[in-house]
């Protein structure tokens, strides 16, 4: 079962939200891709595309954490790192038909939907309770889509 966006995937955080929310509008481009017969080439520029917005979103979830002094930034840095290499050797391996895009869908998926109920959540109540706040907060509600404002 592919992942959709889900109420319970809402953590609360306007910006994470709103990164969340495009991260899995790239798998699911990634799973169209994949089920329409779009060529190896346009499949592996969607595959860049999520990945190179996972790490974008990576940095931004990591700055997010320093600023409001987040107590475990490298333990949750790490797991994202680790799962950036996984996505590298994984296209490696594509290129080379190893291993093919659906498995690439499959890993993000699980490991989405996993990491942010679990992981990111913390950082979202962490970012509720902290005297610290995030640099720029004031303008999500300015800048973001959020079904708060
Ligand atoms: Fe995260
Ligand atoms: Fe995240």
């Amino acid at each position: 079962m592919y992942i959709h966006w889900d109420k319970k995937l809402e953590l609360g955080n306007d910006l994470i939200d709103t990164q969340h929310r495009m991260l899995i509008l790239l798998c699911r481009k990634l799973d169209i891709a994949i089920k329409s017969n779009v060529d190896k080439k346009g499949i592996l520029r969607v595959m860049l595309e999520v990945k190179k917005f996972a790490e974008f979103h990576f940095i931004s979830e990591e700055n997010l954490m320093h600023e409001i002094a987040y107590p475990e930034v490298s333990q949750h840095a790490l797991i994202h790192t680790e799962l950036l290499k996984r996505l590298e050797s994984m296209l490696v391996k594509i290129h080379s038909q190893q291993e093919f895009p659906e498995d690439l869908l499959y890993v993000l998926n699980h490991w989405i939907s996993d990491h942010v109920v679990n992981e990111d959540l913390k950082i979202v109540n962490y970012v509720k309770n902290s005297e610290q706040r995030p640099l720029g907060e004031h303008l999500y509600a300015q800048y973001l889509l959020s079904d708060n404002n």
